[in-house]
């Protein structure tokens, strides 16, 4: 059976650079505060008008230029993000139309930070069934058009980041490679530690100026909470792939966590006792770019040439929702 092989990666962050002293500056924080708690130094920012379809489309192209392939070879198209460029359509159209491509199958997934390991699931699947051969796979997210940053805000302000990464996903019938497994979870019952409020089609009208004055239409979370469980739930969920492989933490190659925070990856990295150099981290340029994380850190991963023919890679992710997951394969 034939099953999903990363053929190219690429990605795309936005030329405006942040630094954490430039949020100092709009908010009470400071830069010692960020990197103690976060890891985080600067992140990118997105300049007045760039949409999340065209940072998808720079990613798309870079990685379709390292698969040797052109728009015209990809048979679907999966884009996860939380921050569609409109209610809807997803971005998805908007990506195909960026791409110059007409009458495939454009799919949006909504797992938040999980949604890159969510629509690698779906990519495999359609490609283990014969559907599809050749999927284009884009975590792309603007957060910074969306973040409260003033005082009340800075909890959420100083984490996140704008940026895109995209996959080329090819059927692969060789059997040392492509993707081993993938394994996914949701709970609601977590699903307002950690969300966007408003706008709400559940309310008439969906928005008003009462809930923007109280600052309801940004987004909001028990930091702690999803602290708690998101040192949990990764090392579980690889672990869980790992068990379903026959395979244990020293097979990994690499280890390619979401990026949320560099406390919550050490943490991981040490219950797994994983040495450094096997667990990619860039959040202290980028911040917590939501689904954009993992096909970054991938790409630049792969750029950097950390990866090797045969290499175990194993992707994890965790966040709202909550939704967490991992993805198992031979590079
Ligand atoms: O990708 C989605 C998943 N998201 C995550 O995984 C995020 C998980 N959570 C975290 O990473 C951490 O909880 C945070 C980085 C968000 C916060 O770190 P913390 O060590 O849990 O801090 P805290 O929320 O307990 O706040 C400690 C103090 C508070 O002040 P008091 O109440 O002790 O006086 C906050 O008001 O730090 C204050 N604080 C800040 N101070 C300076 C909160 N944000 C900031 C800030 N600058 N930006």
């Amino acid at each position: 059976m034939s099953r999903a092989a990363f053929a190219g990666t690429g990605f795309y962050v936005p030329d405006r650079v942040v630094t954490n002293g430039d949020l100092a500056r709009l908010m009470d924080t400071s830069d010692d505060w960020i990197v103690e708690r976060t890891g985080i130094r600067e992140r990118r920012w997105v300049p007045e008008g760039m949409s999340g379809a065209e940072m998808a489309r720079r990613a798309s192209e870079m990685a379709l230029r390292s698969a040797g392939m052109s728009a015209g070879d990809l048979d679907a198209i999966i884009l996860a993000t939380l921050s569609p460029d409109h209610f809807f359509p997803g971005t998805g159209v908007f990506l195909q139309r960026e791409l110059g491509l007409e009458g495939i199958p454009a799919l949006d997934v909504r797992a938040q930070c999980s949604g890159f390991v969510y629509g690698l699931s779906v990519a495999d699947a359609w490609i283990r069934a014969g559907q599809y051969r050749t999927v284009l796979l884009v975590g792309v997210e603007i957060q910074s058009t969306g973040l409260d940053v003033s005082t009340r805000g800075r909890d959420m302000a100083v984490l996140f980041g704008d940026g895109a990464g995209a996959a080329v996903l090819t059927a692969s019938d060789e059997a040392y490679r492509g993707v081993l497994s993938t394994h996914l979870h949701a709970d609601g019952r977590f699903a307002e530690v950690l969300w966007g409020e408003f706008s709400s089609s559940k309310h008439h009208p969906r928005i008003t100026p009462e809930i923007m004055t109280a600052g309801r239409h940004y987004p909001s979370m028990e930091g702690r909470e999803v602290f708690k469980h998101a040192v949990s739930r990764m090392p579980e969920v690889v672990e869980e792939a790992l068990h379903a492989n026959g395979l244990t933490p020293d097979d990994i190659s690499l280890l390619i966590p979401h990026q949320a925070n560099l406390r919550i990856t050490e943490m991981v990295r040490r219950r797994l006792g994983l040495p450094e150099d096997r667990v990619v981290n860039n959040i202290d340029r980028y911040g917590n770019t939501t689904a954009a994380t993992i096909p970054i850190a991938l790409s630049e991963a792969v750029h950097e040439g950390r990866l090797h023919r045969g290499d175990l890679v194993c992707m994890v992710a965790f966040g709202s929702g909550f939704t967490w997951g991992s993805a198992l394969l031979r590079w």
